[in-house]
């Protein structure tokens, strides 16, 4: 169980170790004053109905409660340890996982650590202003809960920092508090995460596209042979879930909207949906086209370096590692990667152990291709022929080695002018944007009330009404 009586809700025993409690316990104002500062807009006086981890058990770890958010109660919680667990890849192979950080690795773990990290406050940033427009209160309340438990995630590697890495580690837990999202200056370390957040249909895709990179890297870093790096990740990764399900359900229902209003009003003509006050889809292609491809690019290069000692070193695992059937060395192995040459696009093999960022990137594919599958079967459900289709790899991509190639969403190896012709028939364009601003001119917060953009769920936040109050505004 957690600890709540505790200035820091903890699990691992905080109390024990007063060095490391002062410093968190001075860690902590900086935080607040930064959720002050860049959490949710004009938020802090609200009661939120929000889950909040009691238990790291995979049973009834969640309480529902009305909570201010500035109260909400962000702790340390990781998932029990396994005396027996072992370093499950790489040359460390078979030993004993690690409880404190090899030496020779300090540096190394440091730096996935905190760019791990820094997405977390990143995307806090990102949507803070999104309140203002929301479509009901059960997505306000959602969006809520998404935004303190990134809050809780960015708690969670400073803990990493400050418990391991010493002063170091306490310099980087201040920068990250420092570093704002699309800061000229200042700004966060990964692309994708200074990147505007301008609107709710941004936001959804956010969360499916974006929030499951983090799944990925997640689940990755479960894998690590340092094991508190390990046991944090897993706890992290069943918040992570609720936030894809905000993000895919929350498409799905701008869809299913779009195409209950082109039946009921027999329209097909974009211009003629966006009359009626609905996103048309190829609208929404567009923005997915957009998100998916600057998401693919924090998977890093096709072929790395970096990627291949992680593994070697046992820092950074494969998806689902211990359920790979091969010997976990990658000594001999091979992995096909796309580049491009002489305009064509080819696929050769490399080392695997290169390869690795290709992998977790292919297998993020294969899962996102099964929600879009979803997606597609609310409008082939609606009896409306068109087909929303994830753009080849290679489309709209600034990292890896399709950087600087122009390529269509077909796959097809374009001119930059060509490309240039159509960009904004592949990606949102402005009157894209301006248009579904316009849809956001107010926030719709009556109990049971959702804009006329999007349909309602299917059933509230734990098993409560959709007309219940999950936001009191007092
Ligand atoms: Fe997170
Ligand atoms: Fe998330």
């Amino acid at each position: 169980m957690i600890n709540y009586t505790e200035k820091i809700p903890n699990n691992v025993d905080l109390g024990r170790d007063r060095v490391l409690q002062r410093a968190l316990e001075h860690w902590q104002p900086a935080y607040m004053g930064w959720w002050y500062d860049m959490g949710p807009n004009e938020s802090h006086n609200y009661e939120v109905y929000l889950r909040t981890a009691t238990s790291v058990e995979p049973d009834g770890w969640a309480q529902f409660g009305y909570v201010k958010m500035p109260d909400y109660r962000w702790g340390i919680f990781l998932q029990p340890r396994d005396e027996k667990r072992e370093v499950n890849f790489g040359i460390h192979k078979g030993q004993a996982a690690w409880q404190e950080v090899p030496g020779e690795y300090r540096s190394t773990l440091r730096r996935v650590i905190v760019t791990q990290g820094d997405t977390e406050p990143a995307s806090v940033e990102q949507q803070r202003m999104l309140g203002a427009s929301c479509p009901s209160m059960y997505d306000l309340r959602n969006i809520f809960q998404v935004n303190v438990e990134e809050g809780r995630h960015l708690w969670a590697m400073v803990y990493l920092l400050h418990r391991y890495f010493g002063r170091d580690g306490r310099e980087e837990a201040e920068s990250l508090l420092a570093r704002r999202s699309g800061d000229a200056d200042n700004p966060r370390i990964l692309g994708a995460f200074n990147e505007a957040t301008p609107d709710w249909l941004a936001f959804y895709m956010f969360t499916f596209f974006t929030d499951r990179d983090g799944k990925f890297q997640l689940c990755a870093l479960a894998e690590s042979g340092f094991d508190p790096l390990a046991r944090t990740c897993r706890f992290m990764l069943t918040e992570e879930a609720h936030h894809m399900f905000v993000g895919e359900t929350g498409i799905s229902r701008i869809i299913q909207r779009t195409c209950e209003v082109m039946k009921e009003n027999k329209v097909e003509d974009p211009q003629d949906v966006r009359a009626l006050g609905v996103i048309d889809l190829p609208t929404i292609q567009r923005y997915l086209n957009f998100h998916y491809s600057v998401t693919l690019d924090l998977y890093g290069s096709d072929v790395s370096s970096n990627a291949a000692n992680y593994y070697t070193s046992g820092l950074k695992g494969r998806f689902r590692e211990t359920k790979l059937d091969d010997d976990h060395v990658l000594a001999d192995a091979e992995y096909p990667v796309s580049e491009v040459v002489g305009g064509k696009i080819i696929t050769k093999n490399v080392p695997a152990l290169t390869a690795l960022n290709e992998r977790l990137r292919d297998d993020y594919i294969e899962e996102i291709a099964d929600g879009v599958g979803r997606w597609q079967r609310v409008i082939d459900n609606a009896g409306i022929p068109l087909r929303l289709t994830l753009p080849h790899k290679g489309f709209h991509r600034e990292i890896g080695n399709f950087a600087g190639h122009f390529i269509s969403p077909d796959g097809e190896v374009l001119s930059e002018e060509a490309w240039k012709n159509h960009e904004f028939e592949w990606l949102p364009n402005s009157k894209d944007y301006a248009y579904v601003q316009s849809l956001m001119s107010g926030r719709v917060v009556e109990p049971g009330k959702f804009a006329n953009w999007i349909a309602p769920p299917t059933r509230g936040i734990n098993n409560q009404p959709l007309n219940f109050e999950y936001v009191r505004f007092n």
